[in-house]
């Protein structure tokens, strides 16, 4: 395993920190090299092209025999400087050009030293690093800066970078293998030879994208009790929406003004047979009538009733005024805007509440889209068997404890958070979704109705009752409402 200087890479870097690693490398040596000196000069000397790990390490051995004790003190704080700063990629051969698999540090970590791999261990890809072509750089009409293959995993500090050209065949069986499992033997067989699958296997393990098996097949991974109930999309996610641990561009940077054209504020209207208006509440009477806000977050409950009075379009209309109407809507430099009831990330307000309604006195069964300017109901479909599933998936997720009265659906138009925003796009959604709950279940307790959030809904029987693409428009959210029980 090779390993070489490099600039800090990708897109978030902190232009606070150093980009210059020979600089850094000069500094860290200037002010620890004198319990060393033989090893500073040779270490400076040494790190400014690709070097060897294991020669590194036989310095340090010489001087440490010789008349250097500190040597393995000076080293291991050089490299780590070098790696906290995410200054040193390592590479399968001494060309990194040549190398089957290159890794490029993406967070802030330790140096790692490349073990050399045991002949009767098994290795096995992780079960968190995936194969995917590397988008760094992508946006419409640009190609990838670099494109290629990647290998990645959460868990890694680390980006593999997987040789395209001729070797990619050696660099793809090996990946292969790995991914059910092998040693040296298992190499050998697939015509691999020692000298090439020795640095794979020792890289890869030391960014953490294989693991040793025991004797069982199992890694340290698998018996891992906190990592054992991570599903691999949700850490990634979870990793890739925070800031931390990668590389890539994170937070508003607007990164689609003037490609793609922003989404508007306020949803245009879907195909409607039928506008309902919804009465608009007194407020000055509910203000004197409803309970005060410690009665309400005391009472607040998930209620699934059996018995009760159905729910009205009244309170629904009241509901609604409460909740998820447009109080204002406006202009500024960075677009158009509207004000809700609830906080909204970046004030996006890319949801709209999309109601089911099985049985509220005074409206048809159907499916209804929440016009929140005008205060409307607009009758997007009449009772089917897609209002049915929405139902019965909603019954189903309260344990078939109650059939609601009607489902509200988040659904949200995605783009408009995803042109503002990298790498947290869809985080920033489901936190909005968790606000429109919260101002839900409020709005139910001080109105007496009987409010419960749901956690899964299906996405194809929202496409198929908006008649979204669900790229463009899906539901994020659903929470079941009913009147009050009896
Ligand atoms: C995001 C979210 C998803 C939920 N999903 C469900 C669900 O699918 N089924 C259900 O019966 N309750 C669901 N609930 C309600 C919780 O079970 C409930 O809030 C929790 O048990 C605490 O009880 P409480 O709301 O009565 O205080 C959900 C609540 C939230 C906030």
């Amino acid at each position: 395993m090779f390993m070489s200087l490099c600039r800090p890479p990708g897109r978030n870097a902190d232009p606070q920190s150093p980009a210059d690693p020979t600089a850094v490398l000069d500094e860290v040596l200037a002010s620890i090299g004198t319990s060393a000196p033989n090893t500073a000069v040779a270490l400076a000397d040494m790190l400014r092209a690709p070097v060897a790990r294991s020669a590194v390490d036989a310095l340090v051995l010489e001087a440490m025999q010789g008349d250097e004790p500190l040597a393995a003190v000076v080293a291991s704080r050089t490299l780590d400087t070098l790696a906290a700063h995410r200054m040193l990629a390592y590479a399968t051969t001494e060309d990194a050009g040549e190398a089957l698999f290159r890794l490029m540090p993406v967070a802030a970590g330790p140096a790692i030293s490349g073990a050399e791999a045991d002949p009767d261990t098994v290795y096995r890809l992780s079960r968190f690093a995936q194969v995917r072509m590397d988008d760094d750089g992508i946006s419409p009409g640009r190609l990838p800066a670099e494109g290629g293959l990647i290998l990645e995993s959460p868990l890694s500090r680390f980006r593999c970078h997987i040789a395209t050209d001729a070797r990619s065949t050696t660099a793809m069986r090996s990946l292969a293998l790995l991914g059910s499992g092998a040693g040296l033997d298992a190499f050998h067989r697939a015509r691999i030879t020692e000298e090439e699958c020795k640095p794979i296997l020792a890289m890869l393990l030391a960014a953490g994208l294989i693991c040793p098996l025991d004797a069982e097949g199992l890694s340290a991974e698998d018996r891992d009790p906190v990592l054992r109930q991570w599903s691999v999309h949700d850490l990634v996610m979870h990793v890739r929406a925070r800031l931390g641990r990668h590389d890539q561009p994170i937070g508003g940077d607007f990164r689609f003004k003037n490609i793609v054209d922003p989404v508007p504020a306020i949803r245009p209207e879907p195909e409607h047979t039928a506008r309902v208006p919804l009465p608009v509440p007194d407020e000055a009477a509910m203000a004197a009538t409803d309970p005060s806000l410690s009665q309400v977050i005391a009472a607040r409950a998930s209620v699934r009733p059996q018995l009760r009075r159905h729910l009205t379009l009244q309170e629904l209309g009241t509901f609604l005024w409460r909740t998820a109407r447009i109080t204002r809507s406006f202009e500024s430099e960075a677009g158009d805007f509207t004000a809700r009831p609830y906080p909204s990330g970046g004030g996006s307000y890319e949801q709209d509440v999309w109601v089911t309604a099985r049985e509220v006195a005074g409206l048809p069964p159907g499916f209804y889209f929440y016009a929140a300017t005008t205060h409307e109901l607009l009758q997007v479909r009449p009772w089917n068997a897609e209002c049915e599933a929405m139902i019965g998936q909603a019954s189903t997720a309260m344990a078939g404890t109650t059939v609601p009265d009607a489902v509200l659906t988040l659904g949200s138009r995605f783009q408009r958070v995803s042109w503002k925003y990298s790498g947290m796009a869809y985080a920033t959604q489901l936190k909005n979704a968790g606000a429109i709950y919260m101002a839900f279940y409020l709005a139910a307790t001080a109105m007496g109705l009987s409010p419960c959030g749901l956690g899964l809904g299906s996405i194809e029987v929202f496409a198929r009752l908006t008649g979204c693409r669900m790229e463009r428009e899906g539901s994020v959210g659903e929470f079941a409402l009913s009147g009050p029980p009896a």
